[in-house]
């Protein structure tokens, strides 16, 4: 079980970069942040078991999240806690917001954060683990905020998987999981959501030195390969 702090020791740094003009970018601002590695002595990580240890995962929608939790889960023991799989849940089991739950998702609309935090929060209070990856979350600074509100916790660093959006796009439209939401058109308002949402936590992270960039592009084995020191450096400091 855990228990509720205010603030986590960050164990990566990132460069500061300068975004006074997000515009003249285009879609090129998410190579703007760039991450080192610090060594486990820097990072000054909590061995402390009540302490959560608590990783943000993020990207584009098909960036690949969703895989390469599968394999930090069976290589380093998180529990993978998913955002739109719990959203999902609500909506097969026809909880009390299951409709408009459904509504959101069918329209890459971002679902009220006080809902997805609550559900996030049951994940954890129920979880006899005390490391979690946060998977799809947060995807506006409305779910950041709420988070660190419910929870009292800020993540101890973010993964940001960085893919180029045809890429993404060829990934959803070959899922068939039956997604109600891997079609063209919602997959292109997922994009727009995207875009306009999540540039600001993406900044925020870097800015505090807790994001790290992976190129999503690659074969799967690739991309874990650029995943796993990250966690490793954690592992070292047990
Ligand atoms: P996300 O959780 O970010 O939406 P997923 O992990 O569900 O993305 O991946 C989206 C789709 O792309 C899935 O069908 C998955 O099998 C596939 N996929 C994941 N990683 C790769 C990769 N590196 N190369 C090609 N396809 C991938
Ligand atoms: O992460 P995933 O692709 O499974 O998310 C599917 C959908 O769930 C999103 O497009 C969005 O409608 C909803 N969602 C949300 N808030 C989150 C995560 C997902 O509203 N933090
Ligand atoms: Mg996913």
């Amino acid at each position: 079980m855990w228990r509720r702090v205010t603030s986590l020791s960050p164990f990566i740094s990132s460069s500061k970069p300068s975004i006074r003009n997000q515009a003249s970018y285009g879609g090129k601002i998410w190579e703007l942040f760039t991450t080192e590695i610090l060594t486990p002595a820097k990072a000054g990580i909590s061995s402390d078991e009540k302490t959560p240890f608590i990783t943000f995962v993020v990207g584009g929608p098909g960036s690949g999240k969703g895989t390469q939790c599968a394999k930090i889960v069976e290589t380093f023991g998180f529990t993978h806690i998913s955002a739109g799989e719990l959203l999902r849940r609500e909506i097969s089991c026809n909880s009390e917001h299951g409709s408009m739950i459904l509504d959101s998702i069918r329209e890459g609309k971002i679902v009220p954060s006080e809902v997805t935090v609550k559900l996030i929060e049951k994940e954890m209070e129920s979880s006899k683990n005390n490391k979690f990856l946060i998977d799809g979350f947060p995807r506006t600074e409305e779910n950041r905020i709420a988070f660190e509100r419910v929870i009292g916790a800020e993540p101890n660093f973010v993964l940001f998987f960085h893919c180029p959006e045809e890429e993404m796009v060829k990934r959803l439209l070959s899922r068939n999981e039956g997604r109600v939401d891997d079609n063209i058109d919602t997959i292109k308002k997922r994009l727009e959501v995207f875009t306009a949402l999540h540039l600001p936590v993406i900044k925020y992270y870097s800015e505090k030195g807790k994001l790290y960039k992976i190129n999503a592009v690659g074969t799967v084995d690739e991309i874990f390969e650029q995943v796993r020191p990250v966690f490793a450096v954690c592992e070292a400091t047990k």
